[in-house]
């Protein structure tokens, strides 16, 4: 079976090389409001010689939430640590990683929303008070003892807004969404891997790797490297724009970015349940795949081409889609 580039593995941090990440504002292309609205924070607390507000990244998968965490940490000159919401399980692996912080460092909880409701309820008086209380002893012995922590910043990321708490989310100062990127910020970001990569390429290969990207720099990095493996093989290395269509044809990415799962996903929906609307469970049952899944990976590049709609009765494929599936696939697909 072919190795899917739009796998649930997007959900997972999971990052070949770490030389493609942008460590400064300046290497971080695209997210231009974001991007504008954190520099001043950031400029000003430096200024302020104070920790900056915590801030809240959120968006589908691969968009640079990671990336831009980071970033901040470099800019403010402080360390980041990185946990994962779902692997702390106990309030005392919190409050270890919270007590070890200097000033002014970053904690990064990456998928913030998975984070168990009595962990993330330490997180209030620290985020709020830079203190917490630890209860020591048993039963009748029990006692708290509070705690003072340095100023930090926390970063929280999340594909699920929806999923946080009011009491978590009124706690950020910085709250921002990402949103998908344009063809011409995949550009640049393609051009800067081939140049890490010291890759040369035609200009039309770069063009048409953008456009099938679905918006996501991660993809656009991963089609890269994909369709660089076929130039070293098939070619001498130079990245043509036959290679790089044909290697994406091979892969099963359409014009628009979409995959093999996108399509049983439309298809599924126009043929088992005449269009819509369907519930996203009984679809996800259907193709066998996972819930959250779909609705985290798939739906929102879906949402934003048009493809779908949710309705309070269920997705719904558009005209649009059914468009879009004729034209690339000249009703093969009916
Ligand atoms: N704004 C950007 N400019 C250049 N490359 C980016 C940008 N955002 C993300 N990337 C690339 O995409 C990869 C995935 O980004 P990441 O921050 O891990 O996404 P997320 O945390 O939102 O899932 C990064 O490792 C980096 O190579
Ligand atoms: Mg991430």
């Amino acid at each position: 079976m072919d190795k899917r580039i739009i796998t649930s593995d997007l959900l997972v941090d999971e990052e070949i090389d770490v030389t493609l990440r942008p460590q400064y504002f300046k290497e971080y292309i695209g997210q231009k409001d974001v991007k504008e609205m954190i520099e001043i924070a950031v400029k000003a607390a430096k200024k302020r010689n104070e920790s900056l507000d915590h801030v809240l990244l959120y968006g589908p998968p691969g968009l640079g939430k990671t990336t831009l965490a980071q970033v901040i940490a470099n800019e403010m000159d402080v360390n980041m640590k990185f946990v994962s919401g779902p692997t702390v399980e106990r309030t005392g692996d919190l409050a270890a990683i919270l007590t070890s912080l200097e000033p002014g460092d970053v904690l990064f909880i990456d998928e913030i929303h998975r984070l168990p409701k009595i962990v993330e309820e330490i997180l209030y008086s620290s985020m709020e008070d830079y203190v917490i209380d630890i209860v020591v002893g048993k039963d009748a012995g029990a006692k708290s003892i509070r705690v003072d922590l340095s100023p930090f910043t926390l970063i929280g990321a999340t594909t699920r807004f929806g999923d946080l708490t009011g009491p978590l989310r009124d706690r950020f100062g910085i709250i921002h969404k990402l949103e998908f990127y344009s063809d011409d910020e995949l550009k640049k970001i393609c051009k800067r891997t081939a140049s890490i990569y010291e890759c040369e390429f035609e200009s039309k290969a770069i063009v048409e790797l953008a456009k099938r990207s679905r918006g996501t720099p991660r993809i656009v990095n991963r089609l890269f490297r994909r369709v660089r493996d076929f130039a070293d093989i098939l070619g001498d290395g130079l990245i043509t724009f036959d290679i790089t269509k044909m290697a994406l044809n091979k892969l099963k990415i359409d014009e628009l970015g979409l995959d093999n799962k996108d399509r049983e996903y439309l298809i599924g929906i126009i043929e088992k349940y005449n269009g819509g609307p369907v519930g996203l469970d009984t679809i996800a049952t259907s193709i066998s795949e996972d819930p959250t899944t779909l609705e985290d990976v798939y739906e929102p590049y879906l949402i934003q081409k048009g493809f779908i709609s949710r309705t309070p009765r269920g997705r719904v494929v558009t005209e649009k889609a059914y468009r879009h599936l004729k034209k690339s696939y000249q009703g093969a697909l009916f």
